[in-house]
């Protein structure tokens, strides 16, 4: 019998010849199948609600042969699956659902896996949303959240429980940057029935492959660095085989679709992944340079610099490093904080990172922790390094530091 496992590894021999190209290459090419468009390079945009059958048994029986039949817009078209494939690849998962938000494939994932009297462990420093949903949906439906010290490692043996059925990650952690230890985290639960979920939103898969430490689901906000230029919301879960039929089914059932037109834009954006994270990654990096140099600055907290706490499982365990990271100054008021950054030329105040444009902010970090509180005395300012010349950008931070030091004399 074919089963649907078997349906999609079929899908995916014909479809990933690429898999064993490196990196570069599989991102210039994978999903595009010019020879089935007339040629045309780029994945064509389907704009699908209703789609027609051929005939009575075409209708009985097309949506049985398999998850890339099409049969209901909601449940994706090509262009749907010319993403979802290429994110596989590139995490080397077995399966990929796309969804409207990096938040929402957290709900996703999370709402498919757990039920009532489930016990779910939470790193401590994961996105700051992701507490509110458990404080606010998870919670309320009696599933129990627990947070915990993202450098646990092996030790999170001793927080499990009978009913404990996930653990979820996210490295490095939002705003202060902490390396969990995945290996000695997916070893720590691997002969029980947990399922790990990883947010690699950071990272990417071209610094990270969480599934090959034995993480079970990696999701992404693709509104960060998969998307890339700032237009886009979209999230994406990618699983591994035991998962991915259970977290497909719950996405059908609760109706989460994405826009072709919002596909379209990160399948184009992912191209150029390796070409703006190599720069995000250089920018960022000379960034930490000279704000180390700042006599403002208690401290820089970047994975890949030695004297960050987790450096050597970051050293062990990636292969580099995006543009998002935080630096600790001296404590100062509001008047010469915004001295400083109100009249930043290049950097914009924004939330959302992973554009092509650097971004500075501020951010009260101790409000969204429960286990792991930031002990440094100072304000965190958390730097997203965009893709302009790494000389205006610190010649931009230069001017900024020179107003903070006139306003903190007056
Ligand atoms: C690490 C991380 N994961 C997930 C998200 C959520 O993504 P979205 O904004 O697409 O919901 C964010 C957003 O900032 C994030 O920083």
């Amino acid at each position: 019998m074919v089963t649907l496992t078997h349906h999609l590894f079929l899908i995916r021999s014909v479809y990933y010849p690429m898999s064993a190209k490196k990196i570069a290459t599989r991102l210039a090419h994978l999903g595009n199948h010019p020879h089935e468009h007339q040629g045309v390079i780029n994945p064509p945009v389907y704009h699908a609600s209703t789609i027609a059958h051929k005939n009575l048994d075409d209708l009985k029986t097309r949506r049985k042969s398999g998850a890339r039949a099409v049969t209901y817009g909601r449940d994706g078209t090509p262009t749907t699956f010319a993403f979802e494939d290429t994110v596989t690849d590139l995490e080397g998962g077995f399966g990929s659902i796309t969804v409207s938000s990096g938040l929402a494939a957290i709900h996703l994932s999370l709402m498919s896996l757990l039920k009532p009297g489930d016990h779910i462990l939470i790193a401590d420093t994961v996105y700051a949303p992701v507490r509110n949903l458990c404080n606010n949906v998870l919670t309320p439906l009696n599933i129990i959240c627990e947070f915990y010290d993202p450098t646990i490692g092996a030790s999170i043996e001793s927080l499990l429980r009978k009913n404990t059925r996930v653990v979820y990650m996210e490295s490095p952690g939002s705003h202060t940057f902490e390396i969990i230890d995945v290996p000695a985290i997916t070893n720590a639960v691997s002969d029980r029935d947990i399922v790990t979920v990883f947010d690699n939103t950071w990272a990417t898969p071209l610094f990270f492959k969480p599934l090959s430490h034995g993480v079970d689901i990696v999701i992404h906000a693709v509104t960060k660095y998969l998307g890339g230029h700032s237009d886009l919301m979209m999230g994406v879960v990618v699983c591994n085989e035991q998962t991915f039929s259970q977290v497909r089914r719950y996405c059908s059932l609760i109706g989460q679709s994405v826009a072709p037109d919002d596909i379209y834009l990160a399948q184009r954006g992912i191209r150029t992944l390796k070409a703006r994270l190599d720069v995000h990654q250089e920018n960022a990096l000379r960034l930490t340079d000279f704000l180390m140099e700042q006599p403002e600055t208690i401290r820089v907290i970047h994975p890949a610099l030695e004297d960050h706490p987790g450096h050597t499982i970051f050293k062990r365990d990636f292969s580099g490093s995006s543009g998002l990271f935080g630096v600790v100054i001296q404590p100062v008021d509001d008047i010469a904080l915004a001295a400083m950054l109100d009249s930043l030329e290049l950097f914009f105040m924004g939330f959302s990172w992973g554009g092509y444009e650097s971004l500075i902010i501020p951010y009260d970090i101790n409000q969204h922790r429960s286990v792991t509180p930031l002990k440094d005395n100072g304000v965190l300012l958390r730097i997203h390094a965009g893709l302009e010349d790494s000389g205006d950008l610190i010649d931009d931070l230069t001017s900024g530091f020179k107003r903070l030091r006139a306003a903190r004399l007056t």
